[in-house]
């Protein structure tokens, strides 16, 4: 959930403003649209009862922050609670009135999540694609819950092949969505990843080889948003990239979010401006489009994350 002071500790000294290319054109109404619509979805994951819903549940956020969610037809093909060791959180659902397929990952809200975040180094992927190399702890994430995923997301378009097929997620649960984007679209089926305040994941074969499946798979839509640090990390150094091109949004904090505050960045090797303190971080990281993105998860009376050690994505 928030970048917190272990993660702020762990990264101390990288936090860097460096160039960030921007497009001064207007992103398309399409693109706006769909990100408006996706970062909704994307927020759905943190509410345990969608997480842990029964087929043909309908999504809701309890806490009123995706009301075009809320509002929409929808359908639960699968919730997947947190079970596994790396205590990934998503579910499949389906948009009868958008005419989608949702799968959405829950970001870190746990001890178990934290570790993955903090198992930053590179790990071999040559199973998705030649010469790739990622994240390790975030594609343990995705790996812990590919086969139900992915068996959720086939039947579905078998039941639904008219519908696309869009994977979202927020922070960490971005991170995870940018590697199951890839493996869905090599399993044949086209799919648009939608990710807001997701880390780096790959590098350059794997950044590389994911653009070159769109647009024939699918499109990317990586959404930034001003000081929020965690798209910063991993490091470039340690030889990270990102997908390009990318969506900033430039309104700050908690402000509303329209058409014209969302930028079109181009570049794998964008580094944004981060917050020079942990609540300018914390609030541009929480908050996409206007809303706050992660607050369906439950707090604690006092308002505190129900875990002590905190930290991650
Ligand atoms: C969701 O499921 C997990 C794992 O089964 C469980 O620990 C948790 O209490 C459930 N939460 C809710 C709100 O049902
Ligand atoms: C990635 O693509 C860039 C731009 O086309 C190219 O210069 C670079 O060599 C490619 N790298 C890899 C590892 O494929």
């Amino acid at each position: 959930m928030t970048p917190t002071t272990i993660l702020l500790s762990i990264f101390a000294g990288l936090a860097y403003a460096g160039p960030l290319l921007r497009r001064a054109t207007a992103i398309s109404a399409q693109a706006y649209s769909e990100i408006e619509l996706v970062e909704q979805w994307a927020a759905a994951s943190y509410c345990p009862a969608n997480d842990n819903g029964t087929a043909g549940a309908e999504i809701t956020c309890s806490v009123g922050n995706c009301p075009l969610v809320d509002t929409a037809n929808t359908a639960i093909v699968i919730g997947v609670p947190t079970t596994t060791q790396a205590d990934t959180a998503c579910f499949v659902a389906l948009d009868h009135t958008n005419k989608k397929i949702v799968n959405s990952y829950r970001g870190t809200e746990s001890f178990r999540n934290y570790l993955i975040d903090a198992d930053l180094s590179m790990t071999d992927l040559s199973a998705i694609c030649t010469g790739c190399r990622g994240f390790k702890g975030m594609y343990r994430g995705w790996t812990d819950v590919a086969s139900v995923t992915l068996a959720a997301i086939k039947s579905a378009k078998q039941s639904y092949p008219d519908y696309t097929v869009t994977v979202t997620g927020h922070s960490l649960g971005g991170g995870i969505a940018t590697f199951a984007t890839t493996i869905i679209r090599n399993a044949g089926i086209a799919a648009d990843m939608v990710t807001f305040g997701a880390p780096r994941v790959g590098n350059e074969a794997y950044v590389n080889y994911t653009m070159a499946q769109t647009p024939a798979l699918g499109t990317n839509y990586r959404v930034t948003h001003t000081l929020d640090p965690v798209p910063n990390e991993p490091s470039l150094n340690s030889g990270y990239l990102h997908i390009s091109p990318s969506y900033f949004i430039t309104a700050v904090g908690t402000a509303a979010v329209g058409p014209t505050d969302v930028e079109y960045v181009v570049g794998t090797d964008v580094e944004y401006e981060s917050g020079s303190t942990s609540t300018e971080q914390t609030v541009a990281h929480d908050n996409y489009m206007g809303l706050p993105i992660s607050t369906c998860y439950p707090v604690n009376p006092d308002g505190s994350i129900p875990y002590s050690v905190g930290g991650g994505f």
